[in-house]
């Protein structure tokens, strides 16, 4: 019985690190201080509406964000885009409207729509969906400052290309340090200076990169802000409180140790 049991968990543990070895991704996802990162951060709204640019121009040709709403584009904390710009954003998409049984020009009450290619994930929750740096281990004060690395593991990926490539089945695959096993179907997208920002801010590969990944990071957790504020005053509130009841229990319990003194 013993036997068996040792021989199944050793096989297991083959199993799984085999499992591991053959996923293995090279590269190595670095952390980038993202202005969202810390138990005070908040999003960079021009970073945002950089990101937007970049995935309107660049993603949005295979990937869709169909859980974002159009309108949040304007919400304060993210890339607050002032009204009019949100519907004249909206006004660049179609989508289809069941009742219409036809497609008609989105408003900024219809969500982004979903994917184009049909093997390209959406991109809403991506970055809470990829974690860059290993999962919760330790006091988990790492993830605290730094955050699990999402919006990390898409920058290093999308800066990840090694421009090798290879045919497998009829499909191109492109060599990636990054994406597990090697070999990803997406093409490289970027290639620096693929867009022009309005602001003059640099576009090289890495600051592109960078900033699509904060606006996937925005879109995958729009209310970050308020909850890192929330929690905040939580932390707050019960600091205040412990103190008041420590100072009860030492006031109620004051007599007692008196009397014991006198003995
Ligand atoms: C030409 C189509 C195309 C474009 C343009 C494109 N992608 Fe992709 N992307 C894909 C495909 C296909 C996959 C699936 C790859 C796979 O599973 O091997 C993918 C996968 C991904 C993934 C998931 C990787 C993972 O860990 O599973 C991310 C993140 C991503 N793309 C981000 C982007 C970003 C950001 C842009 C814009 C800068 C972009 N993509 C532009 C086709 C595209």
């Amino acid at each position: 019985m013993f036997k068996k049991l040792a021989a199944s968990a050793v096989a297991a543990v083959m199993l799984t690190t085999g499992a591991f070895a053959a996923g293995e991704a090279t590269g190595h996802v670095e952390n980038i201080d993202f202005s969202f990162d810390g138990p005070f951060g908040s999003y960079d709204q021009n970073q945002l509406q950089r990101g937007l640019q970049v995935y309107t121009e660049i993603c949005a040709a295979c990937h869709g964000l169909q859980y974002v709403p159009i309108r949040t584009l304007g919400d304060e904390g993210g890339p607050d885009l002032p009204e009019d710009q949100v519907r004249a954003y909206a006004e660049f998409y179609e989508v289809f409207d069941p009742e219409l049984d036809d497609f008609r020009t989105a408003t900024e009450n219809d969500h982004f729509p979903g994917s184009n290619l049909e093997n390209a994930p959406d991109l809403t929750m991506m970055a809470k969906a990829r974690a860059g740096f290993h999962g919760p281990y330790g006091l988990g004060i790492n993830q605290l400052m730094k955050g699990m690395g999402g919006p990390e593991y898409i920058t290093a990926l999308l800066l990840g290309y090694t421009g090798e490539e290879k045919e497998e089945a009829g499909a191109v695959l492109y060599e990636n340090t990054i994406f597990p096993g090697g070999w990803i179907a997406m093409a490289p997208p970027l290639y620096g200076e693929d867009v022009e920002y309005a602001d003059g801010h640099a576009n090289d590969l890495h600051h592109i990169a960078e900033d699509v990944s904060a606006f996937l990071m925005w879109t995958a957790e729009p209310k970050l802000v308020a909850r890192k504020q929330a929690g905040f005053v939580g932390v707050v509130f019960l600091t205040i409180l412990s103190v008041l009841l420590y100072l009860t229990n030492k006031r109620l319990w004051a007599p007692v140790k008196a009397r014991y003194k006198k003995k």
